[in-house]
């Protein structure tokens, strides 16, 4: 893990266990022991199947869920114990979230500037011209706040709302952004746009950013880190291009075999079994029982066996 002064934020341990039912309580484990560092100006990508535990890690940064295990270390603090609602608005001033669906986080009965006016409303952004600084955030994310402001949200398209919501993040000089499969409704094009965008503004701002993704290409493309979960454990961890060069857990391999290249037809006699993986993740768990997680070199843990 990082050694480094840059360390904005530490999961340590971290599991969610969320029980359902009353009579007949079922109980998911969504994550377990997940452990890792946000670093300033970083890109974390976290990579995984779907029901991996990836959206669970980051409500729980969010604090929109509990933690049941571990901990959540920001600014020296486990935010588990931010629980008065003074210290709680400090926190949502550093720490922000961006969800798929843009569209979602608009109220369509208002216009779009709205959500620029909440949180001018809400924090003290320290802005002396604030029509100014919501116009420079705008051309910061290529926006003409001519042809934005003013508008409702249905008359922007999915890109232009995901630009503004990153416009916003922008104003508010967030620590930590968690975007949850950001880009995912947005075509090819809109897509380069709002990824290269949100790498340069990592870079500008040291912003810290964890891109939640299934898309292996696009964890590549854009991450320092990567995270890659199954079934709720944290697999592999570590520098992205190391990790690409030398996938070590099954889980991971697999998911590179997975990526289709261009040029490949669909080969209807290549089988693909989810079975086979659960077994071959069990087999290699078994052979290396004890091990646990182990760096295998510097900045790239592989989790070897799961006790
Ligand atoms: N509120 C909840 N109550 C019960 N189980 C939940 C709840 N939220 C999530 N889960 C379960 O926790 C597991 C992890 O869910 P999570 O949403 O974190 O997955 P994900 O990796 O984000 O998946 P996707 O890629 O489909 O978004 C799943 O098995 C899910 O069914
Ligand atoms: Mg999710």
């Amino acid at each position: 893990m990082a050694k480094n002064n840059d360390v904005v934020m530490s999961v340590r341990n971290l599991s969610k266990i969320f029980k359902s039912g009353i009579l007949n309580p079922e109980y998911t484990v969504a994550a377990k022991d997940v452990s890792f560092d946000i670093e300033k100006g970083k890109i974390i990508s976290l990579i995984g199947e779907s029901g991996s535990g990836k959206t669970t890690v980051g409500k729980l940064i969010l604090k929109l869920i509990n933690v049941s295990e571990g901990e959540i270390i920001y600014k020296g603090k486990n935010i588990s114990e931010i629980t008065d609602k003074a210290e709680t608005k400090k926190y949502y001033r550093r720490v922000q979230g961006i969800f798929q669906d843009p569209f979602a986080t608009f109220n369509p009965l208002y216009r779009v500037d709205r959500v620029f006016d909440m949180i001018f409303d809400s924090f003290d952004l320290g802005f002396k011209d604030k029509d100014k600084a919501i116009r420079d955030a705008l051309y910061d994310v290529n926006l003409n706040p001519d042809r934005t402001l003013g508008k409702f949200p249905h008359q922007l398209s999915g890109g232009q709302l995901q630009r503004l919501l990153i416009a916003r993040a922008l104003l508010m000089d967030v620590d930590v952004l968690i975007a949850d499969e950001l880009i995912s409704m947005l075509d090819a094009s809109t897509r380069i746009g709002v990824l290269n965008l949100l790498v340069e503004s990592c870079k500008k701002h040291g912003m810290a950013v964890i891109f939640i993704t299934h898309d292996l290409n696009l964890g590549y493309y854009i991450s320092d880190k990567s995270l890659i979960m199954y079934k709720g454990r944290l697999v592999e961890r570590g520098d992205t291009k190391k990790i690409y060069e030398n996938a070590t857990h099954p889980y991971t391999q697999m998911l590179f075999e997975a990526v289709p290249e261009i040029g490949d037809r669909w080969d209807p006699e290549e089988e693909f079994l989810p079975e086979q993986v659960v077994n071959d993740v069990q087999k290699f768990y078994k052979e290396n029982e004890g091990k646990g997680f182990v760096e295998i070199e510097e900045d790239h843990g592989v989790l070897f066996s799961d006790k």
